[in-house]
């Protein structure tokens, strides 16, 4: 694992492949945060993330990736509303944690802007909101979108939804607004409302939300606009996007015109001429921070003249005219009662500390996240120390370290799955390099994930059942009559020997629905290979990968024969070489189908899901092609297409496309540049030609 070691001492290609897992846990956490409304880290765990993401992308400029964590904000919108873009993007601030960051954004600006020392910068500063920014287009003064933010490009419209707030002017008051502005700032939940909120939903035994934040976003982002109606939601407006014509000439000028316009804006914003007074005002503000009636996470500066806004613009995915000053989280020291196991809806085993509850910022806390097994080794933390945790601002709070050892016995990661008894293990990827977390390979028997699971069974891209959803699963898993993917094709049986009444009289079904289910599972009896391999939930074997082998493999048989052979004669045999060979095809997919093989529950479960249902064979793409059936390796560079076009048209014709030369291969088209695999063809004899001579061959010259 590169994770540990300074940006200085990594190799590129470590660099390479740790760049590509940040971007990956970004993605994941920003999913989590953005679209579901709950947190996988806590902002700390975010930061730390971001920052090494930014370290290593300033050592390593040349392998800055597309979808970087740092170019790309939030993320993208979820389904459930239609998609609203920005007509100036929603950007993000640049963090600062220390005074030297403010006191660097400062002088940075002086220079941007060729200021001389005794030059006046004036900046404003407020408390940076913990809500989620809406984005509000009035015409002609009157309302007509709102929109979340996304992924700064594209948002979620929820116009109706945006409408019930008290502090959304439906109208703009006042006068002097121009025709068309996008009105912009934060949708928030004050902490007294989300207390009384959360004591509704706990009485109600609905589940409860985790902090004020998560609420706010919970409640806006609502199908159902009643409910939205029902929550306390407020709105701070601080900012503005597209605007038709000018607003005021300085940021201080503009939040006064908005309030004049009719919207709250934050009371307790200063200007200030100096750095010394953004940090009082920091320290001002952190003092007040647990009297306020809102949850804040710091300070936000911004260049008052909005000409020199202008002038200083955007770097990436955030202005240089701002910069949010966040507070440190929030520190406290306990004893460690013990360390549970947590196993995640996706299969991943999370060490927690049960903790002596104490009291950090006003909330009491009892459990705290120790990550991993490499972080616990790192921490040398064992049940029985005395520790300091922190928690900042919300999710779980996390241990910091060790202050004061016990004298119990070390601690030991467990190697099966707490819920089902499955091995659990650290997959290896192709560098060597094991994953920190620790995976249960059980999937769609283990009870911790089988709901998940179930779900990803029937989805669109799996089984596509019609009338079995998330809300049957979840209803059928909890009368006990649907636990594994068998059961989906015994449900009749199964409702029957629970002693239940028939579906058809079940609440919300009725017998034209119970009939219609029963029809739509039987006529999934006969499943295609990839959609069958795909809802088996294999880590590592999605929707593509589960298609590029059932375009090689066709039979289903023979794939799970590879996948055998594979466990049998190791990474070096050739049923591994049949599954790594395929293009595109990595050792992490063929590692994923190995253990799951392994894993005689699996075993079990297969057997059973394979008495039900019947796995059609893929159709060849065509077989009347002059390329049908044969293994096609392309290499060097193509001068008339690109790559994955070759691959593509290659593979719409019937033949295979691999990714290295083997005696299995028929045809290496090589292009300019083409090297070792042009070699290694001639030694083997296998048929080399031109990208002219392919295209000849396949009638597209
Ligand atoms: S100004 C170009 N002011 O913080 C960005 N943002 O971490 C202009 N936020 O996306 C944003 N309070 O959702 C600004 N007083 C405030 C804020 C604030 C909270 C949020 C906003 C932004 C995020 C960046």
């Amino acid at each position: 694992m590169s994770g540990g070691k300074p940006v200085s001492a990594l190799t590129e290609a470590e660099a390479a492949a740790e760049l590509a897992r940040l971007a990956q846990d970004m993605a994941e956490a920003d999913a989590a945060y953005y679209q579901n409304d709950a947190p996988l880290l806590t902002d700390a765990a975010y930061d730390a993330l971001r920052l090494r993401n930014a370290e290593i992308e300033t050592q390593f400029p040349h392998l800055k990736r597309e979808d970087s964590p740092s170019v790309r904000v939030g993320a993208e919108a979820g389904d459930g509303f239609a998609k609203a873009r920005h007509s100036a993007p929603m950007l993000s601030l640049e963090n600062a944690f220390a005074d030297a960051d403010v006191a660097d954004f400062a002088a940075r600006i002086r220079r941007f802007l060729a200021l001389g020392d005794d030059a006046e910068l004036a900046i404003t500063a407020e408390p940076k909101i913990d809500g989620l920014s809406l984005s509000l287009t009035y015409e002609k003064g009157t309302l007509v979108r709102a929109a979340t933010r996304g992924d700064g490009q594209t948002g979620e419209d929820v116009t109706a939804n945006a409408r019930t707030l008290k502090d959304i002017p439906e109208r703009l008051s006042g006068k002097g607004w121009p025709a068309s502005i996008e009105v912009r700032g934060e949708v928030y939940m004050a902490k007294a409302d989300f207390a009384a909120l959360n004591a509704r939903e706990r009485e109600a035994g609905r589940k409860t939300f985790a902090n004020p934040r998560n609420a706010a976003a919970g409640s806006l982002r609502q199908l159902d606009v009643e409910i939205t109606k029902s929550r306390p939601l407020r709105f701070f407006a601080y900012a503005w996007g597209a605007a038709s014509g000018p607003i005021a000439e300085t940021q201080s000028g503009a939040v006064a015109k908005l309030a004049a316009w009719g919207f709250q804006v934050n009371p307790l914003m200063v200007r200030t001429q100096t750095v010394e007074g953004a940090l009082d005002y920091y320290r001002s503000i952190e003092a007040k921070r647990a009297s306020l009636d809102y949850d804040i996470d710091g300070v936000v500066c911004k260049v008052d003249r909005l000409d020199w806004q202008q002038r200083l613009g955007f770097v990436s995915r955030a202005p240089r005219w701002a910069i949010a000053h966040k507070f440190p989280a929030e520190k406290a020291t306990t004893t460690l009662l013990g360390i549970d196991i947590q196993v995640g809806r996706t299969g991943s085993l999370t060490p927690v500390a049960r903790l002596e509850p104490v009291t950090v910022g006003g909330v009491v806390v009892s459990n705290a996240t120790l990550h991993n097994e490499d972080e616990i080794a790192r921490l040398g933390v064992k049940p029985g120390d005395t520790v300091e945790i922190q928690r900042a601002g919300d999710v779980i709070p996390q241990v910091l370290r060790v202050v004061a050892p016990g004298t119990g016995p070390a601690w030991v990661m467990p190697e099966v799955c707490p819920a089902c008894g499955s091995a659990a293990v650290r997959e290896v990827d192709e560098a060597g390099e094991s994953d920190v977390r620790r995976r249960c390979t059980g999937g769609l028997i283990c009870p911790a994930q089988a709901v998940e699971r179930l779900k990803h069974f029937v989805s669109r891209k799996a089984l596509d059942i019609d009338g079995l959803g998330a809300r049957q699963i979840e209803l059928f898993f909890d009368k006990g009559v649907l636990r594994a993917p068998q059961d989906i094709f015994r449900l009749r049986t199964n409702i029957e020997t629970a002693g239940l009444p028939p579906l058809e009289d079940w609440d919300g079904f009725g017998a034209a629905s119970a009939k219609k289910l029963f029809a739509s599972i039987d006529a999934r009896r006969k499943v295609p290979f990839a959609r069958f391999l795909n809802g088996l939930g294999i880590r590592n074997v999605g929707q593509t990968t589960s298609s590029q082998f059932a375009r090689n493999f066709l039979r289903w048989q023979s794939f799970w024969d590879a996948v055998r052979r594979a466990g049998e004669g190791g990474p070096g045999g050739e049923g591994y070489q049949d599954l790594t060979g395929i293009d595109g095809i990595g050792g992490a997919a063929a590692n994923a189908l190995i253990q799951f093989d392994a894993e005689p529950h699996n075993r079990e479960m297969l057997e059973a899901l394979l008495a039900e249902v019947e796995v059609e064979d893929e159709v060849p793409a065509a077989t009347d092609s002059p390329v049908a059936g044969k293994t096609v390796v392309f290499t060097g560079t193509l001068e008339r297409m690109t790559r994955d076009e070759a691959k593509a048209r290659a593979t719409a014709l019937g033949a295979k496309v691999a990714g290295s030369v083997s005696a299995k291969t028929d045809i290496l088209v090589a292009g300019p540049g083409a090297g070792s695999k042009l070699a290694k063809a001639e030694g083997l004899g296998v048929r080399t030609m031109t990208e002219a001579e392919w295209l000849d061959l396949i009638g597209e010259a």
